[in-house]
């Protein structure tokens, strides 16, 4: 694992707990020595402070996930896959949608696996509603709305030099909201055109703190975005709601964990223990998704498939209605999905 920050901890923890099986966390990478060290202890895994001399030395790598600054992705997903690793990529797979397409590109020509981290696609609750969508349940969609109020001040934005800049991080929207604007895409389908307002409200920083919008799905449906970190004092919730013309969803709780909501205009015997059947408690913000999401990228492998949970395309889907967020924010209007942010991934 490259990247011994916040997120790391959660991979420290499944594999020191054993959460998955078939894998071995062998190496581990800070260019921080003193983070890079502390991981060594508690894993026993071997400690690097460079990239490019622990993917030259470490022959036994097979995979490399990687934790590190989201403006870093895409040289280090690179470098790990020129360098013939299979690699999963926190979120947001890259800063710029071309990115993940080259990457997904070389990937696929090294025979390598390159996929992207969104473990909340393996919430209980969310999958329970997406196979619910999958069946034709909702019928004609009608309105699909995501709804992240977090809480996220200047201690936080202070923490590491890449955090609130448009060139490394992003704002709400790349860096908290992207798991609910994936859920929501990936639940209600491709959306066509965004139109959005974002500024940084109560954080002094050059990214919004705050973002509100409107969507056209391309079926037809409406769609909203409410997603700020300038809640307080504490995390509120961080919820979808899904209404279709058979029925409603809402999965909220702190991270997409709980149904709230869940009713059908042609009800069956499971609806009515679903709220008790797909809820979860999670210990933090992250969820529970990771080890089940590892674990998938570990069979896979092991049956030789390079096939990952989320794939490039996948991964971009959501990278790109964040593109055309920021879009509209500097054109002050309407932007069909595709159109690119002149600001978000770009420096100076
Ligand atoms: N899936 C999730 O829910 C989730 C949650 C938090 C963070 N993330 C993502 O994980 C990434 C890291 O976030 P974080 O909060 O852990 O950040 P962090 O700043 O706490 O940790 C990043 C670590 O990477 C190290 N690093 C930087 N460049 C490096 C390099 N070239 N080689 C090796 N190490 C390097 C830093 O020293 C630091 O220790 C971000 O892209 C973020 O969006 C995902």
């Amino acid at each position: 694992h490259v990247g011994c920050g916040r997120v790391a901890a959660r991979y420290l923890e499944i594999f020191t707990r054993g959460e998955i099986s078939g894998a071995r966390l062998g190496h581990v990478c800070d260019i921080e020595r003193s983070r890079a060290d502390e991981f060594s202890r508690k894993s026993n895994a071997r400690a690097w402070t460079d990239l490019e001399t622990m993917l030259r030395e470490a022959k036994d790598i097979d995979c490399v996930t990687f934790g590190t600054p989201s403006g870093s992705h895409f040289e280090n997903a690179r470098a790990a896959l020129v360098a013939g690793k299979h690699v999963i990529v926190e979120k947001p797979i890259t800063m710029r949608p071309e990115q993940a397409e080259e990457l997904g590109k070389l990937a696929r020509d090294k025979g390598l696996m390159f996929g992207v981290v969104k473990q909340n696609r393996y919430n209980p609750a969310m999958r329970a509603l997406k196979a619910m969508m999958d069946r034709g349940r909702f019928g004609k969609l009608v309105l699909g709305t995501v709804r992240v109020r977090w809480a996220r001040d200047m201690n936080y934005y202070s923490s590491d030099a890449w955090r609130g800049k448009f060139l490394s991080d992003g704002g709400v929207i790349t860096n908290q909201a992207i798991h609910h604007i994936d859920a929501l895409q990936w639940v209600m389908g491709p959306v066509k055109a965004v139109c959005a307002h974002g500024t940084a409200r109560i954080n002094d920083i050059e990214v919004d703190d705050t973002t509100v919008a409107i969507l056209r799905f391309a079926n037809g449906a409406s769609g909203v975005i409410e997603a700020t970190t300038a809640a307080r004092p504490d995390d509120i919730e961080a919820s979808l709601s899904v209404l279709g013309e058979g029925g409603s969803v809402v999965v909220g709780g702190w991270a997409l964990n709980e149904i709230l909501f869940w009713k059908f205009t042609v009800p069956e015997a499971a609806d009515e223990t679903a709220q008790l059947d797909h809820s979860q408690v999670i210990p933090t913000s992250y969820g529970l998704g990771h080890a089940p999401l590892l674990q998938d990228v570990v069979d896979a492998l092991k049956r030789g498939e390079i096939e990952p949970p989320v794939n490039a395309t996948e991964g971009t889907k959501s990278l790109s209605i964040i593109h055309a967020l920021y879009r509209s924010m500097e054109d002050n209007g309407w932007v069909t999905v595709g159109t690119s942010s002149k600001r978000l991934g770009i420096g100076g």
